[in-house]
């Protein structure tokens, strides 16, 4: 397995289930793991599922962490590239960690330091530590990856998320139905390859029209931050709001996911149906990120 971890399509399926049974593991406490190993998180845009469960997980396998969540107190205020962030870090810690606004970057750094990079969202590019806990969700509620249907719903343009899962999803004989206005539908980059490889996809914007085909909803926020335009991204502020009419038209045993944080697209009434499964996935993200720090140390049982 490649010893960084920057994009999903750098694993194999069986590499898929290698981290999924290694994070089954590591629900049990390991207290000593990773002693005497150091985590630096390099977290250049926010997060709050990412960076506490990274630096829970460190700490929870007996490791240090130490690093910024806030760019502007970092050098590279001062100018100082990426590559040579990288090399720096790489002096104090023996893995790292790094969220950054531009596709390629976690690529970028794993090329300038010689220990351990870990993805935790390169722009719109990939997310795949949020993939793998997603996998391991799915897994764990629907007991199986293989031959569902999966609806991804919301920005599936400039969401990362989505992009790293429909990579990962690829493996498993999943019908897509991305489910998105037009504008912001999946690029055709990942239909193409969809379609190269004989795999089901539907693109419809409105959900009622193909919600009791799920056995899997994942949503997904607008992601503001990626618009260009401030005025775009009014256009399709509030495009979908899901609340408990959803329920009408699903599946019995449904379930939804959303990677969060949710702005408006999903209530509240929601959370305590047997379908909402969002919060323990975002709890999944402890055994999932401890298993990806033993791997890439070279300690994984
Ligand atoms: N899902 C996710 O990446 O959440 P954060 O942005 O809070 O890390």
């Amino acid at each position: 397995m490649e010893p960084n971890i920057v994009s999903i399509n750098d694993f194999s399926k069986q590499d898929l289930f290698n981290i999924l049974k290694i994070a089954k593991r590591m629900e049990k406490p390991h207290p000593n793991l990773l002693k005497g190993k150091t985590l630096a998180t390099l977290f250049f845009e926010p997060s709050t599922r990412t960076r506490l469960s990274f630096i829970y997980a460190m700490e929870s396998l007996g490791g240090k962490v130490l690093g910024f969540d806030d760019a502007s107190t970092s050098s590279a205020e001062k100018g100082e590239s990426l590559w040579d962030t990288a090399k720096i870090v790489e002096k104090y810690c023996d893995v790292m960690v790094i969220r950054h606004p531009t596709e390629g970057s976690a690529r970028l750094a794993a090329e300038a330091s010689s220990k351990p990079v870990i993805n935790a969202g390169d722009g719109a590019n990939q997310h795949p530590t949020q993939t793998l806990l997603d996998l391991y969700t799915i897994q764990k509620t629907k007991k199986t990856l293989n031959n569902l249907s999966v609806g991804l719903l919301g920005d599936l343009k400039y969401g990362r998320t989505v992009h790293s899962l429909v990579k990962a999803l690829s493996h498993f004989n999943t019908t897509f139905y991305f489910i998105a206005p037009p504008a912001l539908q999946m690029p055709q980059t990942y239909l193409d390859e969809l379609k190269k490889k004989g795999i089901k996809f539907y693109t419809e914007s409105n959900l009622q029209k193909v919600s009791k085909n799920l056995d899997v909803l994942y949503v997904t926020r607008i992601q503001k931050e990626r618009f260009p335009d401030p005025v775009e991204y009014q256009k399709y502020k509030g495009y979908y709001k899901l609340d408990t009419n959803l329920l009408k038209h699903i599946k019995k045993n449904m379930k939804i996911l959303h990677p969060l944080p949710r702005v408006d697209e999903m209530d509240r009434s929601l959370d305590n149906t047997s379908h909402a499964v969002y919060f323990e996935q975002a709890a999944n993200g402890i055994p999932v990120r401890k298993a990806l720090l033993a791997l890439v140390l070279g300690k994984a049982k």
